[in-house]
């Protein structure tokens, strides 16, 4: 039996890894801890029986660490970030405050909670990117545990810190800590700021699909209950001190997965004529190809060209191997997607800031 802490888990991957402990240790006891930022939705969590949430700064070390005594926490998921590389571009500082001192304030509460007289049993995972290793030329090998890090974004630099203050708790006070670095994620309950949701939800109301630069960039596309699995397996059958690769052995150009994703909702349409007059303003309702929304526009600067992951250490240590292909991965996300508007719009509209007061005023 464990009590686990989740930090970030009304997060995109968070709410999803919730989900999913809860439905394979229905008896551990799940505590969310979130600032609820424009990332964070209550919502994400609806359907997750008992799991507390309560609303948190992981810069607070002092609710930190209270929440970790007066729940018995022995084990401690951190997702809690600022996660999007455009905003770092932006706005830098968020990211050195959230990812770094956040990270380093969840070591110091972890610490004084769990080393103290004598210690007691625990485990901080921390969970990062493939992108602290920086970007692949298209023929060298792909990313692994031994590569050395060169993070190219303000996002990737404080993502990198954090797993370096993670190592030397480990190292120098004894925590016992484990990390993953996983790479581009998608599925059920992504902010429509990244890629595949954003340009999901833009085919559907016929706006423009903004490829930066030439789309040739390389992601390796990992859905996110794969992860889930992959963070799983390192936190019952990793090494402590270690750090675990994990991706999802779908090495695509954006311009594929694009047009992958394109062709799903033209399909998608023309095989449920209901589509087109929910969404009438998507060229698919007309039966025009969604791929004429296509529209090239200046690059992210500093854009790192490939990710690619190596995930032989997970595979051999912990028995990790993602179990879906991209085909069946992004299927199964364009319905989810089209089966829930409702979580979209409010998250478009910003309603679902209000989503407390709105779901229980109903009631
Ligand atoms: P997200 O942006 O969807 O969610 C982040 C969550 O953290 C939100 O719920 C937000 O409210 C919360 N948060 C932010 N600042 C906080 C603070 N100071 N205190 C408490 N909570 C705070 O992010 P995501 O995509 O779910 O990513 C989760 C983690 O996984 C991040 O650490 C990210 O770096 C890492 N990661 C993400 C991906 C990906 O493809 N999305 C890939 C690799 C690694
Ligand atoms: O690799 C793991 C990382 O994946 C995570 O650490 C980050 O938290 C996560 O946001 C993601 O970073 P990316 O920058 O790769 O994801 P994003 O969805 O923003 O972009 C994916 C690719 O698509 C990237 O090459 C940029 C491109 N892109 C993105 C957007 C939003 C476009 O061409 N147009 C767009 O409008």
């Amino acid at each position: 039996m464990s009590n686990l802490l989740v930090t970030g888990g009304a997060g995109f991957i968070g709410a999803n890894f919730v989900h999913y402990w809860r439905q394979h240790h229905p008896n551990d006891k799940v505590v969310v801890l979130d600032a609820l930022t424009y990332a964070g939705n209550r919502a994400n969590l609806a359907g997750a029986n008992s799991v507390s949430l309560v609303e948190a700064d992981i810069r607070d070390t002092d609710s930190v660490e209270s929440l970790l005594r007066e729940h018995d926490i022995d084990t401690l998921v951190h997702f809690a970030a600022e996660s999007h590389v455009d905003r770092s571009i932006h706005g830098p500082a968020a990211f050195i405050d959230t990812n770094i001192l956040g990270t380093m304030s969840l070591l110091t509460a972890a610490r004084a909670v769990w080393l103290a007289d004598g210690g007691k049993p625990h485990r901080f995972h921390h969970v990062s990117t493939d992108e602290v290793y920086g970007t692949l030329g298209p023929n060298d090998p792909a990313f692994s545990e031994t590569t050395p890090y060169a993070p190219n974004s303000p996002y990737s630099a404080s993502k990198a810190a954090s797993d370096h203050l993670v190592r030397a708790w480990h190292h120098t006070y004894g925590l016992q800590v484990t990390t993953s670095n996983c790479s581009n994620n998608y599925g059920p309950y992504q902010f429509p700021e990244k890629l595949i949701p954003l340009f999901l939800i833009n085919a559907l109301h016929g706006r423009p699909l903004p490829i930066y630069g030439d789309g040739m960039q390389i992601r390796d596309w990992l859905h996110v209950e794969d992860h889930c699995r992959g963070i799983e397996a390192v936190l019952l059958r990793g090494r402590v001190g270690e750090t675990y690769c994990i991706g999802g052995g779908a090495e695509l150009p954006n311009i594929t997965v694009i047009d992958t994703l394109c062709a799903a909702v033209d399909a998608a349409f023309a095989a449920d004529p209901a589509l087109a007059e929910r969404f009438p303003h998507a060229p698919a309702a007309r039966g025009v190809p969604s791929a004429s929304l296509k529209t090239t526009v200046a690059d992210r600067p500093g854009h790192d060209r490939r990710y690619a992951i190596d995930e032989t250490k997970a595979r051999t240590e912990i028995g990790y191997a993602p179990a879906r292909t991209f085909e069946q991965g992004f299927a199964a996300t364009l319905r989810w997607y089209l089966d829930n508007e409702d979580w979209w719009r409010a998250v478009l509209d910003g309603s679902y800031r209000d989503w407390v007061d709105q779901n229980y005023a109903s009631r």
